[in-house]
């Protein structure tokens, strides 16, 4: 039979209509970059995440590179952040010439541990940029009391975390800059790339839609060097329809984490073999649903083999990356995450996964654990 990873056309075989007349409209309307499609979609995810302004841009990637751009972070700096995440997070401090100052994940959630925070920061040290990583929030009090402790300010790597709360608060409204992407495979995707900043600050926010568009802020005057970020219009269209749903599909990957807990601990294997995801106080969204258990990469050529989509999120710290190697970490420096990188793995998790596919990976796991 075999369980997808993810499958993309069951969304699109639900809400395709209303997809189509959007794109339909906007196609027709001739304006294809910006323009009310954009300023739209920007207004609804600004309440979506509580927070005065939402900025579409490019893509996530550029989302993280504008928002550095817009704090002046370049070369001589020092930006603290996580070993273990998409590349994109340490790729964009390089890319703005500054260096990533890497600090050990907690090995429960996989987010960058707080309490090591501190320690990482120097007179250098231009910002911190956590990650919510598969939708879970980083310890968001410990860090902007750091943060405040030191003056920084804090960039929000929330990828992979639209709509998850922590005390209230949704990822993007903790820091000066939340940095979302809406590849397609994020919890809400668009239907080709783009991204977006989230923000409190009028001044930044500001700053930010001019770095997006060359830095222009009027008509052929440029106030700063910044680039071309904006977001397609067909892109916000698709997101708009798409950010309706997104409390709905939310519920629905909750429930298939739930089920999964269910049917590993009906197997015998949820207080011994695999260790499920830990859910802390607040809202976990599940854009990836991870387990750490024996044998990691044997067990996931076992469920290759009986078509039970998986993957490795991330099979390299980046302090292991060979393009990170001028840094001059080494093997063991960030354990936690080297330890994360050798013994988790992803499962199944969408939502409109059923029931007996979510029984069907749990079976073919138990069947290599017997
Ligand atoms: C944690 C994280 N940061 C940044 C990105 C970059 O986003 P994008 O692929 O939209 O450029 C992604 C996703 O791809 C991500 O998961």
């Amino acid at each position: 039979m075999g369980v997808p990873l993810l499958d993309l056309k069951r969304q699109y075989a639900a809400i395709g209509d209303e997809l189509e007349a959007a794109l339909i409209e906007v196609a027709r309307s001739g304006m294809y970059t910006g323009g009310p499609a954009v300023e739209g979609f920007e207004k609804a995810a600004a309440e979506y995440c509580g927070v005065a302004h939402a900025v579409g841009v490019s893509s996530g990637t550029d989302a993280l590179l504008i928002a550095l751009m817009a704090l002046e972070v370049g070369p001589g700096d020092e930006v603290v952040t996580t070993p273990y995440s998409f590349f994109a997070t340490a790729g964009s401090i390089s890319r703005v010439g500054a260096r990533p100052v890497f600090v050990d994940i907690d090995p429960v959630t996989y987010n960058i541990d707080a309490s090591k925070i501190e320690a990482a920061i120097t007179e250098r040290t231009k910002a911190i940029m956590p990650v919510h990583l598969y939708g879970q929030c980083a310890d968001m009090t410990a860090i902007n009391d750091i943060a405040r402790r030191h003056d920084l300010p804090v960039v929000e790597d929330a990828a992979q975390a639209i709509g998850s709360e922590r005390d209230g608060t949704r990822a993007g409204a903790f820091g000066t800059a939340g940095c979302f992407s809406f590849y397609p495979t994020k919890n809400l995707g668009a239907m080709g790339e783009g991204g977006m900043v989230t923000s409190n600050d009028n001044d930044f926010a500001q700053r930010v839609r001019q770095l997006r568009n060359h830095g222009m802020s009027a008509q052929y005057r440029h106030e700063h060097i910044g680039g071309n970020f904006r977001m397609h219009a067909m892109q916000a269209a698709a997101l708009s329809v798409k950010l309706n749903y997104l409390d709905q599909w939310i519920v629905q990957r909750q429930r298939v984490a739930a089920t999964y807990r269910a049917k590993f601990t009906e197997a015998g294997l949820a207080d011994g073999k695999v260790t499920l995801p830990t859910e802390l106080p607040g809202r976990h969204i599940y854009h990836q649903y991870i387990v750490r258990v024996p044998q990691r990469d044997e067990l996931l050529q076992h469920l290759r083999d009986q078509q039970v989509g998986c993957n490795i999120f991330y099979p390299l710290s980046f302090h292991e990356q060979p393009c990170f190697a001028y840094l001059g970490y080494k093997a063991g420096d960030f354990p936690e995450s080297e330890k994360a990188s050798h013994e988790t793995m992803a499962l199944p998790v969408f939502a409109e996964l059923t029931d007996d596919e979510v029984g069907e990976v749990v079976s073919t796991i138990a069947d290599f654990y017997v």
